[in-house]
């Protein structure tokens, strides 16, 4: 099992509700949902699509391009025209910093 590595601060957020990153040379898209953090590879399974800019519903991320939602826990395809998933990180939080590793 790999290491977790430090990625963020919550402060960097302000008010924004996400903010672009790396894990491990991975883009990720790390999404504040309440006291909740998920991360997700910032890439669509469909097409290759950035989610950054992605509408964020009901625990789900929804892919500008085409559509798709991407569960934020699992990274599961809920609809089409995804059928894979998106990689998800395991994210902690202490003291104020965010460490991520690789699910
Ligand atoms: S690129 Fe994301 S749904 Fe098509």
């Amino acid at each position: 099992m790999l290491d977790f590595e430090e990625i963020a601060s919550i402060d960097d957020f302000q008010d924004a509700d996400r903010l672009e990153v790396f894990v491990e040379d991975t883009p990720v898209l790390l999404i504040r949902a309440g006291d909740q953090y998920f991360a997700i590879e910032d890439v669509c399974t469909h097409d290759g699509q950035p989610l950054t800019d992605g509408c964020i519903e009901e625990g789900a991320i929804v892919c500008p391009r085409h559509g798709a939602r991407f569960d934020l826990q699992t990274g599961k395809a809920l609809c089409m025209p995804a059928t894979k998933p998106v990689r998800t990180f395991v994210v902690e939080v202490r003291d104020r910093k965010i460490f991520a590793r690789t699910n």
